[in-house]
């Protein structure tokens, strides 16, 4: 039997429409500033899609927008402003930061109680520990796909491809949070698919495309793609999706998958943020 699908777009529009519901009522409205640096056109993309969302639940956002050029010290005064903001309750910077920036010092910049990515370190350190904390978008948006597909994760083998700050390590966190046994693959890990074969959950998050084939798959597998290419104008994900859903139970597909999870994700983010700095105040 072929795959079934996790549809990501619909669980997204649902949970939107839920917080829509929850801001309906609130005065002031949560704002979200979401910093931009550069012209990156998948990063434009994104944060175009980012600010849709916001206006779309009732939200709203502010798009600070720094040139290619701009230097560090630049960008953290324009973080520091943020957080100095009280119009501000949730500030996300987009990455990656051109080369010449540093992305830690950048990220430990922005106040914890407005880091809707849940990149800073209080936030990472939390997450690492099991302790309350705002978790980044893309992990949180995958974990809460697989438990609304009923996928049950305690003592499940979760092998998470990818090292990433923005998906794979949070995402090996939280699935250790939630009791898998997980083994996090990466560039230098040799015999991929001797590895994954042996996994009942596989996530895919490298930024590569035909990283996980069917052929690497137990049968019955839970696939989980966070990949997004662009090939020949197609957007595709770090899995074959064609060869995965012969040999998964459950797949998410790119687009319409983890994408649009990562948005609500980030929305319930900031809504969060707000509430405790509003709660505060
Ligand atoms: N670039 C790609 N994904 C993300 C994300 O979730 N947050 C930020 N800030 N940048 C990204």
């Amino acid at each position: 039997m072929p795959a079934k699908i996790i549809d990501g777009k619909r669980m997204a529009l649902e949970i939107l429409a839920r917080l829509k519901r929850q801001i309906a009522p609130l005065s002031p409205k949560p704002c979200l500033a979401i910093v931009l640096v550069g012209d990156n056109p998948a990063s434009v993309l994104y944060t175009q899609k980012k600010h849709e969302a916001c206006k779309m639940v009732g939200m709203e956002s502010r798009n600070i927008r720094l040139a290619a050029s701009a230097s560090q010290d630049e960008v953290v005064s324009a973080v520091r402003k943020l957080n100095a903001d009280k119009g501000v309750h949730g500030i996300l910077v987009q990455l990656p930061l051109p080369w010449h920036i540093d992305e830690n010092a950048v990220l430990s910049e922005i106040a914890p109680e407005k880091d809707v990515d849940g990149f800073h370190p209080e936030n990472m350190g939390r997450l690492a520990l099991g302790l309350p904390c705002t978790a980044p978008c893309t992990p949180k948006g995958i974990v809460r796909m697989l438990k609304e597909s009923g996928v049950r994760l305690e003592g499940k083998n979760a092998v998470v491809i990818g090292r990433s700050r923005i998906v794979g390590k949070p995402l090996a966190l939280m699935l250790l949070n939630e009791n898998c046994t997980v083994t996090v693959c990466h560039s230098k890990t040799r015999r991929l698919g001797e590895i994954t074969k042996r996994a009942d959950i596989v996530c895919v998050a490298v930024g590569k495309p035909n990283t996980l084939v069917g052929r690497m798959l137990k049968k019955g597998a839970v696939v989980v793609d966070a990949g997004t290419n662009r090939v020949g104008g197609r957007l595709v994900g770090d899995a074959d999706f064609d060869s995965v859903a012969k040999k998964a139970s459950l797949a998410t597909p790119v687009p319409g998958g983890v994408g649009p999870m990562t948005i609500a994700m980030l929305i319930e983010n900031a809504l969060d943020c707000y509430r405790k700095i509003t709660r505060r105040q």
